[in-house]
């Protein structure tokens, strides 16, 4: 140790790298984290799923004041949006849990180097002009949007944004229009919708939410337009303009064909993320990028530079929080000599919006392309407790191996499915069929119900339809 300043120096304080950094000083190893942003957290508590969800829960609360719904449980009264306590109460949650991780570094000996790093060799980087050399070195530096060429966001402006700008509009856009029908679009869409916007989602191609069953995204986008948000689906956006405090977005067919515009108070571009991996020198450490900017690793997440590892949203896989913390838990155990792994057949993903959309393991479409399956489906409407709740919309898709039954992918749309498909998932990390997620005793009334009924169609069997 002598040599070095650490055993782990992780760079990047996000779900993946503040993980990482906590699991590796637990472990007995003298680790720092560095980190650029004044605060820690990274994207995910900062600017990403934390303040998406308080705006995300405010705004379902106020919608259902404001739209009647809870006049019809009789909750009478008149509401009005105080934007700012809005705001205000999305900071404070923010706050609170980003001082929450320098606690637990405190807490934990994690030593927080403020600033930004850059690899000048394979075990050293310099942080805010000094040298700190460390046995292993953790990448953990996350992803930031992808641009759309030709358009210019100005967060500022609050007229082209990207989410942190949607996060924080100042006043509900009259009409806003979001680039990209994936899970930023849908979220903050339906934020400023409920809020009493109008929404318009551009999207390139013919369905929304790419990568997800082909089933549950028709439903989606049915249940969204009745809700009131438009699509505008095969489209692509070719331009955008700023003229007098509004957007002229030039839009023509994705396949070619005639161009027209439309005119937007504020415009949302959410066509995806990419790592962040410009800036850290790789070159002097001996590493490069692939093609999509990603960090190369294997199975145990070290890269092809002994004693240089990555996680999270700057290599391979999905861009998500509980994936980019697994790994950075996983890491940690290798780093120290333990076994981490991650099984990356089960990342459960889900969409934050009402009703959530929720999905784990195979989609249909792929579960057939490996061989013969049985597939058992439940609509909400049917569950006792949604529908009692007017949360009808959407179903449950347990899809099982024919010959083994064994769970290959379960999908749901409901109000609580980023709840119930945790079920799900440890099901599969078990090895589980759809007649135990079926025999299993589930409390009543209670949504989950939808599951254990979904598996109970797999067997051709259930009760309640
Ligand atoms: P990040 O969280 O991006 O953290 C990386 C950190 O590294 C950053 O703080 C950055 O400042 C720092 N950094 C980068 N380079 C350097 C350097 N050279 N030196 C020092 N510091 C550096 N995922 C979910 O699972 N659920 C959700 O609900 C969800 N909602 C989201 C909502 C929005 C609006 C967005 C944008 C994302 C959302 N995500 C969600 C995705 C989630 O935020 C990311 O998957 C997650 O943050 C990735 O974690 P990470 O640790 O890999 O990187
Ligand atoms: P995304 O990849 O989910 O969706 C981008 C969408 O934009 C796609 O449907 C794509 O077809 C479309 N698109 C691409 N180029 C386009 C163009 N030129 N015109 C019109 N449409 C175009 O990306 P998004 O929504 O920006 O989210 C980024 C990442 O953040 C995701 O990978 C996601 O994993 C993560 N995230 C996760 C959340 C969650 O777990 N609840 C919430 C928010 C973000």
């Amino acid at each position: 140790m002598a040599d070095y300043d650490f055993d782990v120096l992780v760079i990047g304080a996000g779900p993946g790298g503040y993980v990482a950094a906590i699991r590796a000083a637990q472990l007995g190893l003298k680790t720092a984290c560095v980190e650029s942003r004044a605060t820690l957290g990274g994207t995910c508590l900062n600017v990403g799923c934390i303040p998406s969800k308080a705006m995300l829960h405010a705004s379902e609360l106020f919608e259902e004041a404001a739209s009647g719904k809870l006049a019809k449980l009789g909750i009478k009264g008149t509401v009005e949006l105080d934007l700012e306590t809005m705001h205000a109460q999305r900071r404070d949650a923010v706050k609170g849990l980003t001082g929450g991780i320098e606690y637990l570094f405190k807490k934990n000996k994690v030593e927080w180097l403020k600033g930004h790093a850059a690899f000048t060799s394979a075990d050293t980087v310099d942080v805010a002009g000094k040298s700190y050399r460390a046995k292993n070195i953790v990448i953990a530096t996350g992803s930031s949007v992808t641009p759309l060429p030709g358009i210019t966001v100005d967060n500022e402006a609050q007229i082209i944004v990207d989410s942190t700008g949607a996060l924080e509009l100042a006043k509900v856009p009259g009409h806003m229009v979001v680039i990209g029908g994936g899970v930023i679009g849908l979220e903050l869409g339906s934020v400023w919708k409920r809020l009493g916007a109008k929404v318009t989602v551009v999207e390139y191609l013919d369905q929304i939410l790419p990568g997800m069953d082909g089933e549950i995204r028709k439903e989606a986008n049915k249940v969204f337009k009745k809700q009131g948000i438009q699509f505008k689906l095969s489209t692509k956006v070719t331009g955008a303009e700023v003229k007098d405090g509004k957007a002229v977005l030039t839009v023509e067919p994705s396949a070619g064909g005639d161009a027209e515009t439309i005119d937007a108070d504020v415009v949302l571009v959410s066509i995806g993320r990419r790592p962040n991996t410009d800036g850290l020198a790789l070159d002097k450490a001996g590493l490069s990028v692939n093609g999509r900017g990603q960090v190369e690793i294997d199975h145990d997440f070290q890269t092809k530079v002994p004693g240089i590892w990555a996680i999270g949203d700057c290599v391979p896989g999905p861009m998500l929080a509980h994936k980019a913390e697994d790994e950075g838990i996983a890491v940690a155990e290798n780093i120290a000599g333990l076994t981490g792994i991650v099984n990356h057949e089960i990342i459960p993903s889900v969409v934050y919006t009402m009703p959530e959309i929720a999905g784990v393991g195979l989609t249909e479409e792929q579960a057939k392309e490996r061989g013969e399956i049985r597939v058992g489906k439940f609509p909400m409407m049917a569950n006792s407790r949604a529908k009692t709740n007017h949360e009808g919309d959407g179903l449950v898709k347990v899809i099982a191996d024919a010959k083994t039954d064994r769970v290959l992918g379960v999908w749901i749309i409901a109000s609580l499915g980023g709840t119930m498909i945790a079920q799900a998932a440890q099901t599969m990390e078990f090895g589980g069929t759809s007649e135990d997620i079926a025999y299993t005793c589930h409390a009543h009334p209670t949504h989950s119900e939808a599951l254990k009924e979904a598996a109970m169609a797999v067997q051709g069997k259930p009760i309640h339809i």
